[in-house]
């Protein structure tokens, strides 16, 4: 027997704050979604990778950066039972490129995930405990192409799912030297004007003052508006990199804006980064994807020199867009065929199982329900047809077959009905 608390705690048992279940119908728009993106990213070379949720905390701390506002505040970490510190993975680049560093499988090496991200958030519309991202990684190059590619990926799952405003906006974060004398001339801009900031940036801005570009108090934005931008900083090679990028963008007719103030919230990103903000949602939720170069990494956990680019898609966001904009409804499908049976339930255990091994989407009742029950069963799961099986059906090995949405019965040979369906299906 269950202690009383336990007894009460069931019954108030839900998905924890911030997280949410997906039924069905709605699952099945997730379906299509994953499967567009499995599509695309098959078509570009990029194979599916699985790695676990969870991860060496120590992963994270070294590949997102300790000042990074996902590892200060937001990181699930837990100890298990063996003591060790493990995190459920806050993204999904570091688990990858982990996985690199592990396997050393030959470069480049393009691979896709569908994964679900913790952050502990401050829930509400368009950010959640537990979101999902797909995304793709690329490590061996850093050929400014591959950061077209990359891009021109996300760019067009987009438009296949039918969203138009999505905008590109792109910036570079340089390499490691122009990142230092940036962040240092940052830094010395933010100081002379310490007491303007607001009160979290004012104690914190020294420890990593690119945040404060990305802070939405009047006081900060009041502050950097005039404040050395990245671009001033960038050395020869990136901006080459940079201008190589965009010109690749042109001509793939990819539109963006350069904006030298973009920063992402992880502190891995050297040279390109990229952000897609859906025009339809809050200012506030309205990433629907970002990635970037972080051509240190693999180094950063302890790896080879090996550059990477990728990005995430945040799955949630992206059909919040979707819904904002009408787009991308992928109405549920419905069955092929509804199998009655009123011998008692053998013939529907069979015809179904036999229809299925003939590819047709199959339903059946059970509990051997009234021929009215089962047709308004049928009626409501919007299968095509009913095969009805009574005993004359059974006798005669045949089939009576009702079009649910004509009305319109008849008669089919048993052996005959999974092509005849077929048939009468692509009709
Ligand atoms: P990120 O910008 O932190 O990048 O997340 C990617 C996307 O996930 C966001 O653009 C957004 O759509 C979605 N997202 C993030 N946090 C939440 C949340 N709390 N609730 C709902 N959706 C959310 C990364 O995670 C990098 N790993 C992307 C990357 C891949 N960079 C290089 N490769």
């Amino acid at each position: 027997m269950p202690a009383s608390h336990e007894v009460s705690a069931r019954k108030s048992l839900r998905a924890p704050i911030g997280t949410r279940d997906v039924l069905w119908p709605e699952s099945e728009r997730w379906e299509a979604l994953v499967a567009a993106f499995a599509r695309r990213a098959r078509l570009a070379g990029y194979g599916l990778l699985l790695t676990p949720v969870l991860e060496d905390a120590g992963l994270f701390r070294c590949a997102v950066g300790d000042e990074s506002e996902v590892l200060r505040k937001e990181m699930y970490e837990l100890t298990d039972r063996g003591g060790r510190t493990l995190a459920l993975r806050p993204e999904g680049t570091a688990p990858v490129v982990r996985a690199f560093v592990q396997h050393r499988p030959p470069v480049p090496w393009k691979v896709w995930y569908v994964t679900p991200a913790f952050r502990y958030e401050r829930p509400q519309a368009g950010r959640y405990r537990q979101h999902h991202q797909v995304g793709v990684e690329a490590l061996g190059s850093d050929d400014p192409d591959l950061d077209v590619e990359v891009i021109a990926l996300a760019a067009g799952f987009y438009v296949e799912l039918g969203l138009v405003g999505v905008d590109l906006s792109l910036g570079s974060m340089g390499c490691s030297a122009d990142r230092r004398a940036y962040v240092s001339a940052l830094r010395e801009h933010l100081a002379e004007r310490r007491e303007m900031l607001c009160d979290e940036h004012r104690e914190r801005f020294e420890l990593n003052p690119l945040r404060v570009l990305d802070c939405k108090r009047s006081q900060c934005v009041a502050v950097t508006a005039d404040a050395p931008t990245i671009s001033d900083f960038l050395d020869e090679p990136c901006a080459t990199h940079l201008a190589r990028v965009r010109e690749g963008l042109d001509a793939l007719g990819i539109a963006h804006r350069l904006d030298s103030r973009l920063v992402r919230g992880l502190d891995y990103y050297t040279r390109t980064t990229f952000e897609f903000s859906a025009v339809a949602l809050d200012a506030a939720q309205n990433a629907v994807g970002g990635g970037g170069r972080y051509d240190k990494l693999s180094e950063a956990i302890g790896g080879p020199p090996t550059p990477g680019i990728g990005f995430g898609i945040g799955i949630e966001r992206l059909l919040l867009a979707c819904d904002a904009e009408g787009c991308f409804n992928a109405a549920p499908s419905a069955p092929d065929v509804f199998v009655v049976d009123t011998t008692g339930g053998a013939a529907a255990r069979d015809l179904s199982a036999e229809l299925r091994g003939a590819g047709l989407t199959a339903l059946r009742a059970y509990d051997d329900r009234s021929i009215r029950a089962q047709l308004k069963l049928a009626d409501r799961s919007r299968a095509s047809y009913a095969a009805i099986v009574g005993p004359r059906e059974i006798e005669d090995q045949t089939v009576t077959v009702r079009s649910l949405r004509e009305g319109k019965q008849t008669t089919v040979r048993r052996e005959e009905l999974a092509e005849w369906l077929r048939r009468e299906l692509l009709d």
